[in-house]
Protein backbone atom coordinates (compact mmCIF):
# COMPACT_ATOMS: atom_id res chain seq x y z
CA UNK A 1 0.00 0.00 0.00
CA UNK A 2 1.39 3.51 -0.36
CA UNK A 3 0.27 6.86 -0.14
CA UNK A 4 1.93 10.46 0.16
CA UNK A 5 1.24 11.32 3.53
CA UNK A 6 0.81 8.69 6.34
CA UNK A 7 -1.44 10.27 9.21
CA UNK A 8 -1.17 8.56 12.39
CA UNK A 9 -4.23 9.29 14.94
CA UNK A 10 -7.59 10.06 13.85
CA UNK A 11 -8.34 12.61 16.09
CA UNK A 12 -8.67 16.79 15.59
CA UNK A 13 -5.42 17.12 14.84
CA UNK A 14 -5.07 13.96 12.17
CA UNK A 15 -8.55 14.33 10.58
CA UNK A 16 -7.88 18.59 10.01
CA UNK A 17 -4.87 17.92 8.06
CA UNK A 18 -6.29 14.97 6.20
CA UNK A 19 -8.94 17.30 4.94
CA UNK A 20 -6.84 20.30 4.14
CA UNK A 21 -4.17 18.18 2.02
CA UNK A 22 -7.06 16.57 0.49
CA UNK A 23 -8.34 19.88 -0.45
CA UNK A 24 -4.71 20.77 -1.94
CA UNK A 25 -4.47 17.36 -3.84
CA UNK A 26 -1.89 15.16 -1.22
CA UNK A 27 -3.02 12.00 -0.54
CA UNK A 28 -3.40 10.53 2.81
CA UNK A 29 -3.97 7.28 4.75
CA UNK A 30 -5.23 8.31 8.45
CA UNK A 31 -4.01 4.93 10.77
CA UNK A 32 -6.72 5.37 14.11
CA UNK A 33 -6.27 2.95 16.92
CA UNK A 34 -9.88 3.09 17.89
CA UNK A 35 -13.12 3.28 16.62
CA UNK A 36 -14.85 6.19 15.51
CA UNK A 37 -17.38 5.36 18.13
CA UNK A 38 -14.91 5.52 21.05
CA UNK A 39 -12.99 8.78 19.44
CA UNK A 40 -16.56 10.52 19.31
CA UNK A 41 -17.11 9.82 22.30
CA UNK A 42 -14.70 11.78 24.04
CA UNK A 43 -15.74 15.27 25.88
CA UNK A 44 -12.96 18.32 25.37
CA UNK A 45 -12.99 21.37 25.52
CA UNK A 46 -14.99 23.43 23.21
CA UNK A 47 -13.06 27.30 23.09
CA UNK A 48 -12.40 27.83 19.68
CA UNK A 49 -10.01 31.07 18.23
CA UNK A 50 -10.78 32.84 15.77
CA UNK A 51 -7.67 31.26 13.75
CA UNK A 52 -8.80 27.41 14.49
CA UNK A 53 -12.44 28.90 12.77
CA UNK A 54 -10.71 30.17 10.17
CA UNK A 55 -9.10 27.41 9.74
CA UNK A 56 -12.03 25.14 10.04
CA UNK A 57 -13.90 27.14 7.13
CA UNK A 58 -10.93 26.84 4.84
CA UNK A 59 -10.98 22.81 5.23
CA UNK A 60 -14.89 23.24 4.32
CA UNK A 61 -16.31 22.03 7.88
CA UNK A 62 -17.27 24.95 9.52
CA UNK A 63 -20.96 25.00 8.37
CA UNK A 64 -22.46 23.51 11.57
CA UNK A 65 -20.06 25.62 13.45
CA UNK A 66 -21.12 28.76 11.69
CA UNK A 67 -25.34 27.48 12.32
CA UNK A 68 -24.77 26.18 16.02
CA UNK A 69 -21.75 27.52 17.49
CA UNK A 70 -21.66 30.64 19.67
CA UNK A 71 -20.11 33.64 19.30
CA UNK A 72 -18.61 34.68 22.61
CA UNK A 73 -16.78 38.51 22.75
CA UNK A 74 -15.42 38.43 26.74
CA UNK A 75 -14.81 35.92 29.38
CA UNK A 76 -15.28 36.44 33.26
CA UNK A 77 -12.95 36.58 35.96
CA UNK A 78 -14.05 35.82 39.35
CA UNK A 79 -12.19 36.02 42.80
CA UNK A 80 -13.92 36.52 46.31
CA UNK A 81 -17.54 36.87 45.23
CA UNK A 82 -16.55 39.72 43.09
CA UNK A 83 -16.23 38.86 39.16
CA UNK A 84 -15.41 40.93 36.32
CA UNK A 85 -15.65 40.70 32.41
CA UNK A 86 -12.71 41.00 29.82
CA UNK A 87 -13.84 42.42 26.41
CA UNK A 88 -12.53 40.69 23.38
CA UNK A 89 -13.89 43.00 21.06
CA UNK A 90 -13.24 46.05 23.08
CA UNK A 91 -9.46 45.52 23.28
CA UNK A 92 -8.66 43.17 20.31
CA UNK A 93 -11.56 43.74 18.30
CA UNK A 94 -11.93 39.49 18.48
CA UNK A 95 -14.20 37.13 19.67
CA UNK A 96 -14.16 32.84 19.96
CA UNK A 97 -16.37 30.28 19.21
CA UNK A 98 -17.81 27.90 21.72
CA UNK A 99 -18.58 24.98 20.07
CA UNK A 100 -17.82 21.18 21.28
CA UNK A 101 -14.57 19.55 20.20
CA UNK A 102 -16.85 16.31 20.20
CA UNK A 103 -18.73 18.16 17.54
CA UNK A 104 -15.84 19.62 15.57
CA UNK A 105 -14.18 15.85 15.29
CA UNK A 106 -17.96 14.80 13.82
CA UNK A 107 -17.75 17.61 11.22
CA UNK A 108 -14.24 16.36 10.28
CA UNK A 109 -15.13 13.01 9.78
CA UNK A 110 -17.71 14.00 8.06
CA UNK A 111 -15.41 15.64 5.79
CA UNK A 112 -13.29 12.83 5.65
CA UNK A 113 -16.18 10.37 4.62
CA UNK A 114 -17.06 12.61 1.74
CA UNK A 115 -13.37 13.16 0.53
CA UNK A 116 -13.41 9.33 -0.08
CA UNK A 117 -9.71 9.41 1.09
CA UNK A 118 -8.41 5.98 3.46
CA UNK A 119 -8.78 6.16 7.26
CA UNK A 120 -7.98 2.98 9.11
CA UNK A 121 -10.02 2.37 12.74
CA UNK A 122 -8.84 -0.17 15.46
CA UNK A 123 -5.58 -0.46 13.91
CA UNK A 124 -2.73 -2.16 16.68
CA UNK A 125 1.01 -2.75 16.41
CA UNK A 126 1.90 0.45 14.24
CA UNK A 127 5.62 1.13 14.08
CA UNK A 128 6.94 4.08 11.82
CA UNK A 129 10.08 3.08 10.70
CA UNK A 130 12.93 4.45 8.34
CA UNK A 131 11.55 7.67 9.27
CA UNK A 132 15.02 9.57 9.24
CA UNK A 133 15.80 7.96 5.59
CA UNK A 134 13.84 9.17 1.79
CA UNK A 135 11.24 6.38 1.86
CA UNK A 136 9.73 5.88 5.58
CA UNK A 137 6.68 3.51 5.64
CA UNK A 138 4.45 2.40 8.79
CA UNK A 139 3.77 -1.41 9.42
CA UNK A 140 0.51 -2.10 11.23
CA UNK A 141 -2.08 -4.89 12.22
CA UNK A 142 -5.53 -3.98 10.84
CA UNK A 143 -8.52 -7.15 11.08
CA UNK A 144 -5.92 -9.52 11.71
CA UNK A 145 -3.85 -8.86 8.95
CA UNK A 146 -0.15 -7.06 8.65
CA UNK A 147 -0.13 -4.02 6.91
CA UNK A 148 2.50 -2.15 5.48
CA UNK A 149 2.00 1.67 3.77
CA UNK A 150 4.96 3.03 1.95
CA UNK A 151 4.81 7.04 2.21
CA UNK A 152 6.83 10.57 1.36
CA UNK A 153 5.98 11.65 4.93
CA UNK A 154 4.16 10.74 8.06
CA UNK A 155 2.32 12.79 10.86
CA UNK A 156 2.26 12.28 14.16
CA UNK A 157 -0.97 13.23 15.53
CA UNK A 158 -1.09 10.33 17.75
CA UNK A 159 -1.60 12.43 20.82
CA UNK A 160 0.16 12.30 23.88
CA UNK A 161 0.52 8.18 24.50
CA UNK A 162 0.87 7.63 20.58
CA UNK A 163 3.73 5.86 19.15
CA UNK A 164 5.03 9.19 16.50
CA UNK A 165 7.15 11.32 19.66
CA UNK A 166 8.31 7.71 20.93
CA UNK A 167 10.29 7.12 17.90
CA UNK A 168 12.45 10.11 17.57
CA UNK A 169 15.70 8.85 19.01
CA UNK A 170 15.97 9.88 22.93
CA UNK A 171 19.90 12.04 21.87
CA UNK A 172 17.76 13.96 19.06
CA UNK A 173 14.51 14.51 21.62
CA UNK A 174 14.34 16.76 24.37
CA UNK A 175 10.72 16.95 26.43
CA UNK A 176 10.02 19.82 28.89
CA UNK A 177 7.18 18.57 31.34
CA UNK A 178 5.39 20.57 34.20
CA UNK A 179 3.17 18.45 36.06
CA UNK A 180 0.03 20.02 38.17
CA UNK A 181 -0.54 19.18 41.83
CA UNK A 182 -4.48 18.71 41.16
CA UNK A 183 -7.19 17.56 38.60
CA UNK A 184 -10.18 18.44 37.25
CA UNK A 185 -13.61 17.34 37.87
CA UNK A 186 -15.41 17.66 34.92
CA UNK A 187 -19.42 17.76 34.65
CA UNK A 188 -22.09 17.80 31.74
CA UNK A 189 -25.47 18.25 32.78
CA UNK A 190 -28.67 19.07 30.30
CA UNK A 191 -29.09 22.17 31.97
CA UNK A 192 -29.07 25.79 30.91
CA UNK A 193 -25.79 27.59 31.45
CA UNK A 194 -25.41 29.65 34.66
CA UNK A 195 -23.76 32.52 32.55
CA UNK A 196 -24.41 34.17 28.98
CA UNK A 197 -20.29 33.40 28.66
CA UNK A 198 -17.67 31.32 30.80
CA UNK A 199 -16.61 32.41 34.59
CA UNK A 200 -13.24 31.41 35.24
CA UNK A 201 -13.51 31.76 39.54
CA UNK A 202 -10.32 31.64 41.88
CA UNK A 203 -11.60 30.96 45.29
CA UNK A 204 -9.96 29.80 48.59
CA UNK A 205 -11.71 26.48 48.08
CA UNK A 206 -9.90 25.87 44.83
CA UNK A 207 -10.40 26.63 40.62
CA UNK A 208 -13.91 26.43 39.10
CA UNK A 209 -15.35 26.82 35.89
CA UNK A 210 -18.68 27.68 34.34
CA UNK A 211 -18.86 26.71 30.62
CA UNK A 212 -21.36 25.34 28.28
CA UNK A 213 -21.97 23.28 25.18
CA UNK A 214 -25.56 24.72 23.92
CA UNK A 215 -28.10 26.26 25.40
CA UNK A 216 -29.64 23.44 27.80
CA UNK A 217 -25.82 21.47 28.02
CA UNK A 218 -23.68 23.03 30.71
CA UNK A 219 -19.77 22.17 31.77
CA UNK A 220 -18.56 22.65 35.01
CA UNK A 221 -14.59 22.00 36.40
CA UNK A 222 -13.93 22.10 39.92
CA UNK A 223 -10.10 21.54 40.78
CA UNK A 224 -9.68 18.88 43.24
CA UNK A 225 -6.90 16.36 44.58
CA UNK A 226 -5.04 14.07 42.28
CA UNK A 227 -5.89 11.28 45.02
CA UNK A 228 -9.46 12.08 44.51
CA UNK A 229 -11.80 9.60 42.09
CA UNK A 230 -14.96 10.46 40.46
CA UNK A 231 -16.69 7.81 43.09
CA UNK A 232 -15.57 10.36 45.77
CA UNK A 233 -18.15 12.76 44.11
CA UNK A 234 -22.10 12.40 44.07
CA UNK A 235 -24.03 14.78 41.86
CA UNK A 236 -25.04 16.83 45.17
CA UNK A 237 -21.31 17.15 46.38
CA UNK A 238 -20.40 18.64 43.17
CA UNK A 239 -22.91 21.19 43.02
CA UNK A 240 -22.62 22.06 46.64
CA UNK A 241 -18.75 23.04 45.96
CA UNK A 242 -19.14 24.27 42.45
CA UNK A 243 -21.32 26.69 44.09
CA UNK A 244 -19.29 27.39 46.81
CA UNK A 245 -16.42 28.51 44.61
CA UNK A 246 -18.50 30.42 41.95
CA UNK A 247 -19.70 34.45 42.76
CA UNK A 248 -23.16 34.34 45.11
CA UNK A 249 -25.27 35.78 42.53
CA UNK A 250 -24.01 33.23 39.97
CA UNK A 251 -24.49 30.08 42.46
CA UNK A 252 -27.85 31.01 43.14
CA UNK A 253 -29.24 31.13 39.52
CA UNK A 254 -27.86 28.16 38.74
CA UNK A 255 -29.97 25.30 37.49
CA UNK A 256 -28.85 22.44 38.70
CA UNK A 257 -29.39 18.49 37.59
CA UNK A 258 -28.37 15.44 37.26
CA UNK A 259 -24.73 14.61 35.96
CA UNK A 260 -24.68 12.75 32.67
CA UNK A 261 -20.94 12.77 32.49
CA UNK A 262 -18.38 13.07 35.26
CA UNK A 263 -14.47 12.58 34.72
CA UNK A 264 -11.48 13.71 36.75
CA UNK A 265 -8.43 15.10 34.11
CA UNK A 266 -4.77 15.52 35.56
CA UNK A 267 -2.85 18.82 34.45
CA UNK A 268 0.42 19.46 32.60
CA UNK A 269 2.37 21.65 30.59
CA UNK A 270 4.66 19.35 28.08
CA UNK A 271 6.11 20.22 24.97
CA UNK A 272 8.66 17.74 22.68
CA UNK A 273 11.47 19.38 20.68
CA UNK A 274 11.71 19.06 17.85
CA UNK A 275 8.39 18.70 16.29
CA UNK A 276 9.95 16.94 13.34
CA UNK A 277 12.56 14.24 12.91
CA UNK A 278 13.64 13.76 8.68
CA UNK A 279 10.42 12.61 7.64
CA UNK A 280 8.04 12.39 10.61
CA UNK A 281 6.31 15.78 11.94
CA UNK A 282 4.76 15.95 15.27
CA UNK A 283 1.22 17.58 15.47
CA UNK A 284 -1.06 18.34 18.23
CA UNK A 285 -1.15 16.79 21.22
CA UNK A 286 2.18 14.35 20.17
CA UNK A 287 4.40 17.09 20.75
CA UNK A 288 2.72 19.06 23.49
CA UNK A 289 -0.13 19.34 26.48
CA UNK A 290 -1.48 22.17 27.69
CA UNK A 291 -3.52 22.77 31.26
CA UNK A 292 -7.33 23.21 30.06
CA UNK A 293 -7.05 26.80 31.77
CA UNK A 294 -6.26 28.67 28.96
CA UNK A 295 -8.67 26.42 26.09
CA UNK A 296 -5.48 26.27 24.23
CA UNK A 297 -5.39 22.25 23.56
CA UNK A 298 -7.72 22.06 20.67
CA UNK A 299 -6.19 25.21 18.66
CA UNK A 300 -2.77 24.75 19.21
CA UNK A 301 -3.47 21.44 17.25
CA UNK A 302 -5.17 23.62 14.77
CA UNK A 303 -1.98 26.13 14.34
CA UNK A 304 0.20 23.12 13.99
CA UNK A 305 -1.70 21.94 11.25
CA UNK A 306 -1.73 25.46 9.95
CA UNK A 307 1.76 25.51 9.37
CA UNK A 308 2.28 21.69 8.44
CA UNK A 309 -0.23 22.08 5.75
CA UNK A 310 1.06 24.25 4.14
CA UNK A 311 4.89 23.12 4.17
CA UNK A 312 3.59 20.12 2.60
CA UNK A 313 1.21 21.92 0.20
CA UNK A 314 4.18 24.01 -0.85
CA UNK A 315 6.60 20.94 -1.51
CA UNK A 316 3.55 18.82 -3.43
CA UNK A 317 2.61 21.76 -5.39
CA UNK A 318 6.28 23.78 -5.86
CA UNK A 319 8.87 21.13 -5.34
CA UNK A 320 9.57 23.77 -2.31
CA UNK A 321 11.15 22.50 1.32
CA UNK A 322 11.11 26.00 2.94
CA UNK A 323 7.95 24.99 5.02
CA UNK A 324 9.03 21.40 5.90
CA UNK A 325 12.42 23.16 7.12
CA UNK A 326 10.58 25.75 8.80
CA UNK A 327 8.14 23.58 10.24
CA UNK A 328 9.33 22.78 14.00
CA UNK A 329 10.57 26.20 14.75
CA UNK A 330 7.34 27.74 13.36
CA UNK A 331 4.80 25.97 15.26
CA UNK A 332 7.59 25.39 18.61
CA UNK A 333 7.46 29.58 18.47
CA UNK A 334 3.59 29.98 18.99
CA UNK A 335 3.20 26.34 20.95
CA UNK A 336 5.66 27.89 23.98
CA UNK A 337 3.47 31.49 23.89
CA UNK A 338 0.39 29.41 24.66
CA UNK A 339 2.41 27.08 27.27
CA UNK A 340 2.92 30.16 28.79
CA UNK A 341 -0.39 31.30 29.22
CA UNK A 342 -1.70 28.52 29.90
CA UNK A 343 0.75 28.12 32.46
CA UNK A 344 -0.10 31.39 34.00
CA UNK A 345 -3.23 31.37 33.74
CA UNK A 346 -3.09 27.97 35.92
CA UNK A 347 -0.97 29.98 38.76
CA UNK A 348 -3.46 32.54 38.87
CA UNK A 349 -6.79 30.75 39.17
CA UNK A 350 -5.69 27.27 41.21
CA UNK A 351 -4.74 27.28 44.58
CA UNK A 352 -1.89 25.08 45.74
CA UNK A 353 -1.14 22.53 48.38
CA UNK A 354 2.02 24.77 49.26
CA UNK A 355 0.53 27.83 49.01
CA UNK A 356 0.71 30.78 51.74
CA UNK A 357 -1.32 33.57 52.42
CA UNK A 358 1.36 35.46 50.55
CA UNK A 359 0.60 33.42 47.78
CA UNK A 360 -3.10 34.20 47.84
CA UNK A 361 -3.25 37.55 47.96
CA UNK A 362 -0.35 37.80 45.03
CA UNK A 363 -2.98 35.92 43.12
CA UNK A 364 -6.12 38.27 44.21
CA UNK A 365 -3.33 41.33 43.58
CA UNK A 366 -3.01 40.05 40.00
CA UNK A 367 -6.65 39.86 39.76
CA UNK A 368 -7.07 42.86 40.96
CA UNK A 369 -4.65 44.46 38.68
CA UNK A 370 -6.31 42.99 35.54
CA UNK A 371 -10.11 44.11 36.28
CA UNK A 372 -8.23 47.53 36.96
CA UNK A 373 -6.04 47.97 34.08
CA UNK A 374 -7.00 48.19 30.08
CA UNK A 375 -3.53 47.13 29.25
CA UNK A 376 -3.59 44.20 30.97
CA UNK A 377 -6.83 42.92 30.32
CA UNK A 378 -5.46 43.69 26.00
CA UNK A 379 -2.82 41.45 26.78
CA UNK A 380 -4.95 38.59 28.35
CA UNK A 381 -7.68 38.79 25.83
CA UNK A 382 -4.45 38.84 23.04
CA UNK A 383 -3.98 35.57 24.34
CA UNK A 384 -7.07 34.21 25.10
CA UNK A 385 -8.40 34.84 21.42
CA UNK A 386 -5.39 33.31 20.06
CA UNK A 387 -2.14 35.32 18.73
CA UNK A 388 -1.82 34.77 15.29
CA UNK A 389 -0.47 31.77 13.37
N1 LIG B 1 -1.83 4.38 16.44
C1 LIG B 1 -2.91 5.01 15.88
N2 LIG B 1 -3.65 5.95 16.51
C2 LIG B 1 -3.26 6.28 17.77
C3 LIG B 1 -2.14 5.69 18.42
C4 LIG B 1 -1.42 4.71 17.69
N3 LIG B 1 -0.35 4.10 18.22
N4 LIG B 1 -2.03 6.24 19.66
C5 LIG B 1 -3.04 7.13 19.78
N5 LIG B 1 -3.78 7.16 18.65
C6 LIG B 1 -4.96 8.00 18.36
C7 LIG B 1 -5.89 8.21 19.55
O1 LIG B 1 -6.82 7.14 19.66
C8 LIG B 1 -6.55 9.53 19.21
O2 LIG B 1 -7.78 9.34 18.53
O3 LIG B 1 -4.51 9.30 18.03
C9 LIG B 1 -5.56 10.25 18.29
C10 LIG B 1 -4.96 11.48 18.94
O4 LIG B 1 -6.02 12.42 19.15
P1 LIG B 1 -5.98 13.47 20.38
O5 LIG B 1 -5.42 12.81 21.57
O6 LIG B 1 -7.38 14.07 20.47
O7 LIG B 1 -4.94 14.57 19.95
P2 LIG B 1 -5.00 15.67 18.78
O8 LIG B 1 -5.66 15.13 17.56
O9 LIG B 1 -3.66 16.23 18.75
O10 LIG B 1 -6.02 16.78 19.32
C11 LIG B 1 -5.64 17.62 20.37
O11 LIG B 1 -7.65 16.93 21.37
O12 LIG B 1 -7.21 15.47 23.10
C12 LIG B 1 -7.60 16.74 22.80
O13 LIG B 1 -6.94 18.14 24.59
C13 LIG B 1 -6.61 17.72 23.32
O14 LIG B 1 -7.90 19.50 22.60
C14 LIG B 1 -6.72 18.77 22.31
C15 LIG B 1 -6.90 18.07 21.02
C1 LIG C 1 -15.03 23.51 28.24
O1 LIG C 1 -16.07 24.09 27.82
O2 LIG C 1 -14.96 22.26 28.37
C2 LIG C 1 -13.83 24.34 28.59
C3 LIG C 1 -13.86 25.70 28.32
C4 LIG C 1 -12.75 26.48 28.64
C5 LIG C 1 -11.65 25.89 29.25
C6 LIG C 1 -11.63 24.52 29.52
C7 LIG C 1 -12.73 23.74 29.20
O3 LIG C 1 -10.57 26.67 29.59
Amino acid sequence: MRTQVAIIGGGPAGLLLGQLLHKAGVETVILEKHSRKHVLARIRAGVLEQGSVDLLREAGVAARLDREGFTHSGVYLACKNNSFRIDFKETVGKSVAVYGQTEVTHDLYDARDGSGAQTFHEVSDVELRDVDREAPYVTFTHDGQGHRLDCDYIAGCDGFHGVSRKTIPGNILTEYEKIYPFGWLGVLSETPPASDELIYANSERGFALASMRNTNLSRYYIQVPLTDTVEDWSDTAFWDELRRRLPVATSEAMQTGPSIGKSIAPLRSFIAEPMRYGRLFLCGDAAHIVPPTGAKGLNLAASDVHYLHQALRLFYQDHDMTGIATYSHRALRRVWHSVRFSWTMTNLLHRFPDQTMFDQRIQESELAFLKSSKAAQTAFAENYTGLPF
